[in-house]
């Protein structure tokens, strides 16, 4: 048996929490091989709900939970964490966009990034959930300015799931059977869903479908999925975004499969033209725990003209958090 180690979940007694933990704890995460200690984070007033969580938790006796630390002190629950999964924050409701959340939830992510900075492992592997994803990301790396920036990601692995499950569809297939989607920028309704280097059984996707369909109605459902849920549900995705997080930090940890890459919201370097800084959803491989962007796409007109919005979009969100950026 190896090790335990420590996985930090934030918002631990809300919907998402409450699909994720019990997930993690079972080794769907990380393996079943690999211990953890969960490390669970909530504002004062929900800690008699995250009390029940723990119980919950406990009554499951899982072999691999060696441990829970529940708390509403963020520098207790980032304590030595080589994992922290920021999903705690406001939810939209219907007739809201994600970056509406910006004044409500950004103000979160500056003293969690400065206690990440302060008291995580090193090597910590943060995913932030948290809407909007990419710019809370952004926040919570800007005031960890000790830990190297590529600790730092945003979730966009639901769209890409999403992706993956329209595109199956369509073709009348399996999403297993599908390679190469790359959702790039943002988590919000201007992201980009892209299919050009896309596979499905060996065949490449875009002759497989017309191009109305990719443009009309791929990639605006895949953009509006999450508000086509929450008018269903009247509440955001919260199974489908628990289990994106776990094949995030999973593919990050295990590595991806041979011949496909995944979508990862992570620290620009400049690839592809985006604004260095921004935390952005490229296409990535993972190996040995690290990832690396996909080089060398072609990308032509079309697909130019919708990166550069989202890139815009993210641009400005920046913007208007300057404050909040720690500089
Ligand atoms: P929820 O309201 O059910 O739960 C959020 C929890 O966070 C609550 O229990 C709340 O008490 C807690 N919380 C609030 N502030 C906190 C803080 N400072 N520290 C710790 N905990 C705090 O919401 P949910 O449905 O679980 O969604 C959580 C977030 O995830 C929302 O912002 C939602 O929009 C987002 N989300 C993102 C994706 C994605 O793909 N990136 C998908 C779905 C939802
Ligand atoms: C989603 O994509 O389902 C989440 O980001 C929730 C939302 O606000 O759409």
């Amino acid at each position: 048996m190896k090790t335990p180690v420590r996985v930090a979940v934030t918002g631990a007694a809300g919907q998402i929490g409450y699909a994720l933990l019990f997930r993690i704890a079972a080794g769907d995460m990380l393996g079943k091989d690999q211990p953890v200690i969960l490390h669970l984070l909530e504002i004062t007033p929900a800690l008699p709900a995250l009390q029940g969580v723990v119980m919950e938790l406990n009554d499951c006796a899982f072999p691999l939970l060696h441990g829970i630390v529940a708390t509403d002190d963020a520098n207790v629950a980032f304590k030595d964490v080589d994992f922290a999964l920021l999903v705690g924050s406001r939810p939209r409701g219907p007739g809201m966009e994600r970056k509406d959340l910006l004044e409500i939830n950004g103000g979160i992510f500056a003293p969690q990034g400065k206690a990440l900075n302060a008291h995580a492992k090193r090597h910590v592997k943060v995913l932030v959930v948290g809407n909007p994803a990419n710019t809370n990301a952004l926040i919570a790396q800007a005031n960890a300015p000790d830990l190297d920036p590529k600790c730092f990601t945003a979730m966009v692995r639901l769209d890409h799931n999403r992706a993956l499950s329209l595109l199956a569809e369509k073709t009348g297939t399996h999403t297993t059977g599908i390679r190469k989607v790359t959702v790039w920028g943002n988590h919000s309704s201007t992201q980009y869903p892209d299919l050009h280097h896309a596979s499905v059984d060996g065949k490449p996707a875009l002759a497989l479908v017309d191009q109305a369909w990719y443009e009309k109605d791929f990639i605006p459902v895949v953009q509006q999925r999450g508000a086509a849920i929450i008018k269903a549900r009247g509440a955001s995705s919260a199974a489908s975004a628990a289990s994106a997080a776990i094949d995030h930090m999973r593919t990050w940890v295990m590595g991806t499969a041979e011949g496909d890459w995944v979508s990862m919201s992570i620290p620009s370097e400049g690839s592809y033209g985006i604004a260095p800084g921004l935390i952005f959803g490229y296409p990535v491989t993972c190996k040995d725990g690290k990832y690396t962007i996909v080089q060398g796409l072609a990308i032509n007109e079309f697909s130019r003209a919708r990166i550069a919005a989202t890139e815009k979009e993210l641009r400005e969100e920046r913007a208007g958090v300057e404050h909040l950026l720690g500089r």
